[in-house]
């Protein structure tokens, strides 16, 4: 079967950098990204592309070059899931905040509706692919709702996790280490694989597309995440040990990446690993196998987690203990808010639960983050409920600029690694703060010798200087 419609229900951070490429890679085929969320889709057709919703490195030329032409933006769900052959399925599952696996399920309940959402409208027959992250044998549940609400036509299901990382999702896109398709071992379920390989295969090479049966692809996603987060904890683990021995993080990274059965990538210390996938998707594994009763292996991956709140924690805490043991009214400058550089994304950041803990001692956080406006540092704050709205807004200020962040501090903390931190002004900001003025590099992005040339204490993750 030969594509030439395309839905994809959702138009997050996955959805919509995913659609655009398969729309300039693929000119043959109409691709329609709908949303329920009317302002985001009036974002993505703004006449100015660069008001995008979603900020992603090379993205805006993309959409400038296939929207209109092949690639459509909607909130026409019906219309959509209607004319397309295959759908998309790349909706949020975020962690369940109530009833039965309450803070470690996955909440599936946009995933039900979209399932149900298509079996009334199709009337003929359709692929329904899987995007988002889900927990294993999800895709049962979505084919027993299609063939129970359904109007009597067929539906094949595949999982086809995306792999691509915020901040570098054109790249990822356009340069996969691999794509993987898993679907059913039938003949129907044979062809619904090809028609999507044949897409990929535009700009894939075939090798690189590997087919699988559904749960090994669902779990491969969820695995490779598990691993990767993993990888960081590792190496914060190691960063605490380093800080108390003399040995230094970032020297021992690199002599075990030089291994090239460990190999070099995801070994940088940090305050903490965040995103909207690492964590959510470990504590789903965990509750997956603590459903099977496999309580061994959920203690082994909950560590990963249980590492990572450690070091934002421990972060937070050395800040307070080397400011005197006190930071109340004390001006505290964020530089970063984003869970990692290059992205607007805020989900699951570090920084949030830093400040959280600042707050709680009373300090005065002061943030800049060259893409993060003030209302997402808000509500990323309130969404933890541990103090009033007013409270917070009382507690943290953001401005645009970054010298006017640090103006007047007694510390700064860094908090994402973007590129400009590294080219500030680091002297004129040293003049404009308290004295003595403490830096707690989250990210080890700054020199410690030319930071104390300045005549900064500085605090980096993973040594004693
Ligand atoms: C190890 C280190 O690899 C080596 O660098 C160090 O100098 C000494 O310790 P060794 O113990 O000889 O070497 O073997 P290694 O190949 O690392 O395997 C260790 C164990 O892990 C073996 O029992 C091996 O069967 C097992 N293993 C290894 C697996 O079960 N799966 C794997 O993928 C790799
Ligand atoms: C991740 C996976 O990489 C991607 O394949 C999957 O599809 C979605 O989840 P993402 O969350 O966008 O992607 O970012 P990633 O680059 O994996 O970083 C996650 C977090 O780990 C960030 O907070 C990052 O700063 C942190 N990190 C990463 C480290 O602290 N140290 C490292 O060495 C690497
Ligand atoms: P991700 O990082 O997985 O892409 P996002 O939250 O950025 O997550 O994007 C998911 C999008 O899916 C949101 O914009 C949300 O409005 C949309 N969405 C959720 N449920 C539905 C639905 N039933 N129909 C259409 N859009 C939906």
């Amino acid at each position: 079967m030969k594509i030439n419609n395309i839905c994809c229900i959702g138009a997050g951070y996955v959805g919509g950098p995913t659609m655009s490429i398969i729309a300039q890679k693929c000119p043959d085929i109409k691709v329609t990204v709908v949303d329920l969320n009317e302002q985001r889709i009036a974002l993505w057709n703004d006449a100015d592309v660069n008001n995008i919703p979603i900020y992603e490195p090379g993205l805006s030329d993309i959409v400038a070059e296939a929207r209109g032409r092949n690639l459509f933006f909607s909130t026409n769900v019906e219309k959509a899931i209607d004319e397309a052959q295959m759908i998309f399925i790349s909706v949020n599952t975020p962690t369940k905040t109530y009833g039965l696996g309450k803070g470690m399920a996955a909440d599936l309940k946009y995933i039900e509706l979209c399932a149900r959402q298509i079996a009334s409208i199709a009337k003929d027959n359709k692929i329904v692919v899987e995007k988002s992250t889900l927990p294993v044998r999800t895709a049962e549940a979505i084919k027993n709702i299609l063939d129970n609400t359904g109007n009597g036509v067929q539906f094949q299901i595949l999982s086809n996790p995306e792999f691509l990382a915020e901040g570098t999702a054109v790249t990822d896109l356009l340069n996969p280490d691999r794509v993987l398709i898993g679907g059913d071992n039938t003949p129907e379920g044979a062809e619904a694989i090809n028609a999507l390989v044949e897409v990929y295969a535009n700009w894939v090479p075939e090798k690189q597309i590997l087919t699988t049966n559904l749960w090994s692809s669902e779990l491969s996603k969820l695995t490779a995440n598990a691993f990767l987060a993993q990888r960081v904890s590792s190496i914060n683990a190691m960063s605490e040990l380093c800080e108390k021995t003399g040995a230094d993080v970032s020297e021992v990274a690199r002599a075990i990446g030089m291994d090239s059965r460990i190999g070099s990538k995801f070994l940088k210390a940090s305050v903490g690993f965040g995103g909207s996938c690492f964590q959510k998707d470990i504590l789903n594994l965990v509750y997956i196998a603590k459903s099977y009763g496999l309580n061994e292996v959920a203690d082994y991956w909950e560590q990963v987690i249980i590492m990572n709140d450690h070091q934002k924690r421990r972060f937070a805490s050395s800040i307070v203990t080397t400011l005197y043991n006190t930071v109340s009214d004390k001006k505290i400058a964020f530089l970063g808010w984003a869970f990692k550089k290059d992205t607007n994304d805020t989900r699951e950041s570090a920084a949030i639960y830093v400040a959280d803990y600042l707050l709680n001692e009373q300090a005065k956080i002061s943030v800049f983050d060259p893409q993060v406006k003030e209302n997402k540092v808000l509500n990323d704050l309130n969404y933890l409920e541990s103090r009033s709205s007013d409270l917070n807004q009382k507690g943290i200020t953001v401005v645009e600029d970054p010298y006017e962040a640090c103006k007047g501090a007694h510390a700064i903390a860094i908090l994402t690694e973007w590129d400009e931190f590294k080219e500030y002004d680091w002297q004129k900001i040293y003049d404009n703060m308290q004295k003595p003025a403490f830096v707690f590099d989250g990210r080890n992005i700054l020199d410690a010798k030319k930071m104390a040339g300045y005549g900064f204490i500085f605090q980096s993750v993973g040594s004693s200087n």
